[in-house]
């Protein structure tokens, strides 16, 4: 059974749970975001601590991509503060790892948080640290997102299979409002966090903290922002990422009532604060 299809929670209302102890980071904790049933595959965002570190080296048998949302953490001689990204293959040493003043930092792990085997090797395709603050803005290549309003920036592009992961931004001047009307689809999953801002869709009004997996082929839209929206997006199974638009345009409903597509047995907090980002 692949990933379900979840669209839309906002993270804050998920609750944060310990870390197994055999995934070698006793005393972090996650918020379970999604994951596959048969690799262990999962999207999540930890919480490390103040001072956390581990108690031994460790490399893990998945890949790990990271995104830090808020403080410090160190992996061998690298600080990540927010807006920080890596992607570390399966097989990576982590000879030193811990935060001082803790961290928040959104986690996806390529199968179940397990330890490599002595004689794995280290998978390819590393990237130890990108200043994801730093990197200028690009352009959105692909129709109603081709404006001078919207910016892309590639954190990372699988040349094998045509994952993908990148930051989306828009921005939009106060009082005024970004729309896309049509309907889009695309024959990968994308997956999104939302960093920043809002984002209104047929299913409700995703705000900061928002998060869906959404597999390929389903149909989005019409959509929009009032307050600026800055995502953290990511493609899989089926790259590369691709859109196609629809002869069909619609009004944007500001107002859509709560009314999510969730997997199963998510147990959701609608009682949540608010004022949290995440
Ligand atoms: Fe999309």
């Amino acid at each position: 059974m692949p990933r379900p299809h979840l669209e839309f929670v906002q993270s804050q209302m998920l609750a944060w749970r310990p870390l197994e102890p055999q995934s070698g980071r006793a005393g972090v904790e996650r918020k379970l975001l999604s994951a596959d049933p048969d690799s262990g595959a999962s999207s999540n965002i930890f919480r490390y601590p103040a001072g956390w570190q581990i108690a031994a080296p460790q490399r893990l048998g998945c890949a790990e991509e990271l995104y830090v949302l808020w403080g410090d953490l160190r992996i061998n001689a690298i600080d990540y503060g927010p807006g920080d990204y890596a992607y570390l293959p399966a097989g990576y040493s982590r000879h030193a790892m811990g935060s001082v003043n803790g961290a928040v930092v959104v986690t996806f792990l390529e199968a179940r948080l397990t330890p490599a085997t002595a004689d794995a090797p280290v998978a390819a395709g590393l990237i130890d640290c990108v200043r994801g603050n730093e990197l200028p803005w690009g352009k959105a290549v692909g129709s109603e997102l081709d404006t001078a309003a919207v910016g892309f920036k590639l954190l990372r592009l699988d040349p094998d299979n045509g994952d993908r992961t990148w930051l989306l931004n828009i921005d939009v001047t106060p009082g005024e409002a970004f729309e896309i009307n049509g309907v889009e689809r695309h024959p990968c999953v994308e997956e999104t966090f939302l960093l920043q801002g809002d984002m209104a869709m047929p299913m409700g009004r995703m705000r900061t903290g928002a998060y869906f997996w959404r597999p390929p082929h389903i149909p989005h839209g019409p959509m929009g922002t009032q307050t600026g929206f800055l995502g953290l997006f990511r493609c899989k199974e089926g790259g590369p990422f691709a859109t196609e638009w629809s002869e069909a345009r619609g009004p944007i409903d500001w107002q859509a009532p709560y009314a999510p597509i969730l997997p199963a047995g998510m147990q959701l907090n609608h009682d949540y604060d608010r004022g949290q980002a995440y």
